[in-house]
């Protein structure tokens, strides 16, 4: 496998031509029409929620799921990497590029150093369904926040790898709140609080969108691979050699010698990847409604910061929640 990037440049996943996105913005009309008769949560319209299919999406993302779901089709060499947001998407998304490019470039001109992880994987519901030449060549990964239930059919029909990431959700809720602020607006902790519980959060309810790859991961374990990012952070090295098998692309022996794998856990460690200056001062999808400063995808990177920001109230209440929505399930946090 050879890649034509070099770290001269941006590795950039998601180039839309402005003839595909005019054709697709026509044929967006009848989502929007379709969301327009769906529930909704809040008054202004940059934070409107809609429900459907059960979930809450924003209205961007939301005309390009529902196109994702009519019109993307996915061939059964990709490897989806799928997660709710906040939950480890960026750090996975580096390990699972580094492993399958792991032989295409020199360490010094590794596209992760002059690019953030969102950059060199294509998103399936913004970068890919309505332009498809932003499929990369050079390696299958492609990523989703779309709930299990929602997934575009050829996903599943297919037949490709699904790599599931999820995370305690009280560091979800921290995570997100405080991207929230960053990127959008500040809101108060409370009023965050009481959407994330009441499932009003992006791509949420957040424990429905785990549970659903959940059940699905316990029916084909053999397609799809549930991942937590609490586990990947006690024990990266094992994670990763799971990963790498899963995507079939083991280590060998000579690489185990060669020491690849320690080298591809430095690389996407948070402590590297923010300190990078792409991730300090790079911007992520600048031609996007909302456009996200890079490093507002690396905060801390820590398990159990909820502890620092959660009311003992609130805790409990998440931790009641959980316990409830789990229950019988085989899944805990
Ligand atoms: P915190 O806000 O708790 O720090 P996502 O990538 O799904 O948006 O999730 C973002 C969360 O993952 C943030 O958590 C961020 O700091 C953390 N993160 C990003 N890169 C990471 C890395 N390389 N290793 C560990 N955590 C990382």
């Amino acid at each position: 496998m050879e890649l034509s990037s070099s770290s001269e440049r941006q590795y950039n996943a998601t180039k839309p031509s402005e003839d595909e996105r005019d054709k697709s913005d026509k044929t967006y009309h009848k989502y929007i029409e379709r969301i327009s008769t769906l529930p909704v949560w809040g008054e202004d319209p940059r934070d409107k929620l809609y429900k459907y299919q059960n979930f809450w999406f924003s209205h961007y993302y939301l005309e390009r799921i529902m196109f994702a779901q009519e019109h993307f089709r996915a061939q059964s060499s990709d490897i989806i990497l799928s997660s709710a947001p906040k939950t480890g998407t960026t750090w996975l998304k580096a390990l699972a590029f580094s492993i399958v490019t792991r032989n295409c470039f020199d360490d010094s001109m590794n596209p992760l150093l002059t690019s953030n992880p969102h950059d060199c994987v294509p998103f399936v519901e913004v970068d890919l369904a309505q332009n498809p030449p932003n499929r990369h060549l050079d390696h299958p990964l492609i990523s989703t926040h779309i709930p299990y239930i929602s997934l575009p059919e050829s996903i599943i029909a297919s037949g490709c790898k699904i790599i599931y990431i999820c995370r305690d959700p009280k560091d979800v809720f921290v995570s997100m709140w405080q991207f929230a602020c960053k990127v959008t607006q500040p809101i108060p902790l409370e009023m965050a609080f009481e959407m994330f519980c009441g499932g009003m959060y992006l791509y949420g309810p957040y424990l429905d969108h785990v549970l659903g790859y959940w059940k699905a991961s316990l029916e084909r374990p053999d397609m799809i691979l549930f991942l937590k990012y609490e586990d990947l952070k006690r024990d990266t090295m094992s994670n990763l050699k799971t990963l790498a098998k899963f995507m079939g692309q083991p280590f060998s022996e000579e690489e185990e010698r060669n020491g690849v794998s320690e080298k591809i856990i430095q690389l996407c460690s948070f402590e590297h990847l923010s300190n990078l200056e792409v991730n300090k001062s790079g911007k992520h999808r600048p031609e996007a409604p909302i456009t996200v400063p890079n490093n507002a995808f690396f905060r801390n990177g820590k398990v159990g910061d909820s502890e620092n920001h959660l009311t003992l109230e609130m805790k409990k209440c998440l931790d009641g929640i959980m316990e409830e929505k789990l229950r019988d399930s085989g899944l805990n946090f």
